[in-house]
């Protein structure tokens, strides 16, 4: 086949305007959960809102089982040819055991990093007719609408030095190195003032300035940042106050920016205030390239479940609201999400519920009969 040139419309056809997906159903109620959004997928493919190739890979412990590794050179490859990538989740106690360096988070860890997405965007947001299932008065959550940007390829999770040494008395020590850069911070920084900007106009920024250099650091930064955003309100918190305030008075807040380790834990504490782990999605999103392309990762919010993996119970909504996230930020289509999240409401409105969201007197449906009801409402509302 050497010196047959190919015609640049044939090659234009053949890559086509169709986009590439790669999704990694990943452990434990990966695989369910996955299926479940793939009936949403296929509705949007099928009604012809979306042309989407998907391809599927393993990460995680799927992937130790099969390579010895939880993540190849070659998924990390696909997963940056993607035009963007959808997890579900990985982990579990299986894998408790197995050396430090292939557990199943290690490959998540290396996804985030290998494919450059440094902003983790984690919105908990309180629809009206599941406020009843939060852990907080009704009144405290009602209305809640909070996005927390995450620092993700920095901080403590990967400064160095670290490790675990022994002391010549014979003493073992762990060390872990809390480090950002200006430039670390300030690219973090300003996806919140854009967000900020499109929403509320309101930024909390979070750390421990009393306590850590890297908190002042990060405090002058993201002040001096805040001179290009004099429209955005912007508030300096810390990370303690921020976990209490967060469950004292969570409509305070609009944006809140953090590190990787304050963003994990605040999101998890957020994440709990609409009532489920199992509802809340996320996306994390690199910077742009020249030709205008971003490198985007999304995944549910919750673990991999193992207690229930297997039984076909987990909520699905969390990886479908994931798939919204992904229309709206990688491929422009702000109608499509809202659509989903119309869908999703409208479903819960229904008293469509799985074990983790039902109340009182509801029985719950199973994780393939709450896709199912997500595509059935769609076709309802977008035919
Ligand atoms: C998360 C998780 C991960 C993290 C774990 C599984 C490595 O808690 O996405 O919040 O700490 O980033
Ligand atoms: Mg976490």
């Amino acid at each position: 086949m050497a010196g047959l040139k190919k015609n640049p419309e044939t090659k234009h056809m053949t890559r086509s305007n169709k986009k590439n997906v790669l999704l990694l159903p990943g452990d434990g109620i990966g695989p369910e959960i996955t299926h479940a959004s793939r009936m949403v997928m296929d509705w949007f493919e099928k009604s012809g809102r979306t042309a989407i190739d998907y391809a599927e890979d393993l990460l995680g412990g799927a992937s130790y089982e099969k390579h010895g590794k939880p993540i190849t050179d070659a998924t990390l490859g696909r997963a940056k040819e993607a035009d963007a990538v959808l997890l579900a989740c990985v982990g579990g106690p299986k894998w408790d055991k197995i050396p430090f360096e292939v557990r199943p988070e290690r490959g998540l860890l290396a996804i985030r990093k290998g494919m450059g997405v440094f902003a983790n965007l984690r919105p908990a947001v309180v629809f009206d007719v599941l406020a009843g299932a939060s852990p907080l008065k009704p009144e405290i959550v009602q209305g809640l609408d909070v996005m927390i940007v995450r620092e993700l390829l920095g901080g403590v999770y990967f400064g160095e030095p670290r490790g675990i040494e022994t002391l010549p008395n014979g003493e073992r020590r762990g060390i872990n190195t809390q480090v950002y850069t200006t430039s670390e911070i300030h690219r973090v920084a300003r996806v919140a003032f854009e967000l900020a900007r499109k929403r509320k106009k309101k930024l909390h920024s979070v750390e421990k300035a009393n306590v850590m250099e890297s908190g002042v650091l990060w405090r002058e930064e993201v002040t001096k940042l805040g001179a290009e955003y004099p429209d955005v309100e912007l508030h300096h918190m810390y990370a303690d106050n921020c976990a209490m305030q967060l469950v004292r008075y969570p409509r305070q807040f609009d944006v809140i920016v953090a590190d990787n380790l304050f963003g994990d834990i605040l999101s998890d504490l957020a994440a709990m205030l609409p009532g489920s782990l199992g509802m809340l999605p996320s996306a994390s999103l690199g910077a742009k390239d020249s030709m205008g392309r971003q490198a985007a990762f999304y995944e549910p919010i919750h673990g991999s479940a193992p207690d229930i993996a297997g039984k076909g119970i987990a909520n699905p909504l969390a990886m479908i609201l994931s798939y919204a996230m992904m229309l709206r930020y990688s491929f422009d289509q702000a109608d499509s999400a809202d659509l989903i999240e119309t869908a999703v409401q409208n479903v819960l409105k229904a008293g469509v519920r799985t074990a983790d969201i039902a109340e009182k007197g509801q029985s719950a449906v199973s994780t393939e009969a709450m896709g199912a009801a997500v595509v059935k409402e769609l076709s309802r509302l977008g035919g």
